[in-house]
């Protein structure tokens, strides 16, 4: 009788099993037929009634079907916790081919990379940092650098005028007269800052920046100007680049010259961008004139100098080849991500 038992207790825990979804059901099934108070237990209370001769064999056959079922339900407990296992993996995998959140980093204005440079450059050669207002007179804008009022050169200058005589700087020239007014020869500076003139277009814009340089001593010379404007032009543009000085005109300097780089466009050849001369115009320079020492009170006799003005657009436009000065101040970060 408990044979049969057995047998239909196997069957069903058989069942069961084939429909266990989880390690949880597959527990369940252990207590509900090995537990202490499990059908197996159930059945061998019958024990006692059985023949002696018999329970052996019967107390053989109940402890095979507890072995054998308790090795099923292990082996599918295993299976569920080893696919359980797998899904959690599946579902907590990081995807490492998602694309990361991009930090962006901020980086110089190419104006002001070339204004860096600039200084770096000058500062090889001995040359200091000095600054002035932007708001500025017309005595030291225009009329202690030589540029009377009736000056012709006035009308290329394009001022901004501001209430009660001011205007905005239309060069960095009025700093040269501020620092020798304060300061006795030797002077070597150079002079970064903003300007402004009332002119826009793909060349110009109405607030610009210059670079001036001012160099007094005792006795200054052309040549060292030629040497110091070559070099700084080989440094900054590259030495395989020829450089040529032109006679021009400045109010404060006598003689003046106007500087100009080959093209780096057509190498000298002559294209659109050099209006096909094959050289591009870069910087003003020249002699500091005798009337301009006479205004900040130095003697003319003793001391000579040179100073230059130098257009930092010009130059970052040439280096970096940007066709249109107003990219410069759009703030496009396409544009300004290139540098
Ligand atoms: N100030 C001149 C300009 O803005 C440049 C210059 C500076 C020329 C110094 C000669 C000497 O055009």
């Amino acid at each position: 009788m408990i044979e049969g038992q057995l047998k239909e207790l196997k069957d069903s825990a058989d069942a069961e099993l084939a429909q266990a979804t989880g390690v949880q059901d597959v527990e369940l099934l252990r207590v509900k037929y090995l537990g202490k108070k499990g059908a197996l237990t159930d059945i061998l209370k019958g024990l006692a009634a059985v023949d002696s001769s018999e329970r052996p064999r019967i107390g053989q056959l109940a402890n095979q079907f507890k072995t054998e079922l308790s090795d099923q339900l292990t082996l599918k407990a295993e299976e569920f916790a080893a696919t359980e296992t797998q899904a959690r993996l599946d579902r907590d995998r990081v995807d490492i081919h998602l694309p990361s959140f991009r930090r962006h980093t901020g980086r110089l204005h190419p104006v002001q990379r070339v204004m860096r440079e600039v200084q770096e450059i000058f500062g090889r050669l001995g040359f200091s940092v000095k600054e002035g207002p932007d708001v500025e007179t017309e005595h030291y804008n225009f009329e202690s650098l030589n540029i009377p009022s009736d000056h012709p050169a006035r009308d290329m200058h394009d001022t901004f005028y501001l209430k009660m005589g001011q205007l905005l700087r239309t060069h960095t020239s009025p700093v040269q007269i501020r620092t020798m007014e304060t300061q006795r020869p030797p002077i070597k500076i150079i002079v970064p800052g903003n300007v402004y003139r009332c002119d826009m277009d793909i060349t110009h814009s109405p607030m610009f920046h210059q670079v001036e340089g001012l160099y007094v001593d005792e006795s200054v010379s052309f040549a060292q100007l030629k040497g110091t404007l070559t070099y700084f032009l080989r440094e900054f543009f590259g030495h395989e680049r020829d450089v040529r000085f032109r006679p021009s005109y400045f109010p404060f300097t006598e003689p003046s010259t106007e500087v100009d780089v080959q093209c780096g466009r057509c190498d000298g050849a002559g294209c659109a961008s050099c209006k096909y001369s094959g050289w591009l115009e870069i910087l003003g320079a020249g002699m500091v004139n005798r009337k301009v020492f006479e205004s900040v009170g130095y003697d003319p006799d003793q001391v000579t100098g040179f100073a230059f003005g130098i257009g930092i657009e010009r130059l970052a436009m040439l280096k970096y080849k940007i066709s249109d000065i107003r990219l410069l101040y759009e703030n496009d970060l396409r544009f300004l991500s290139q540098f």
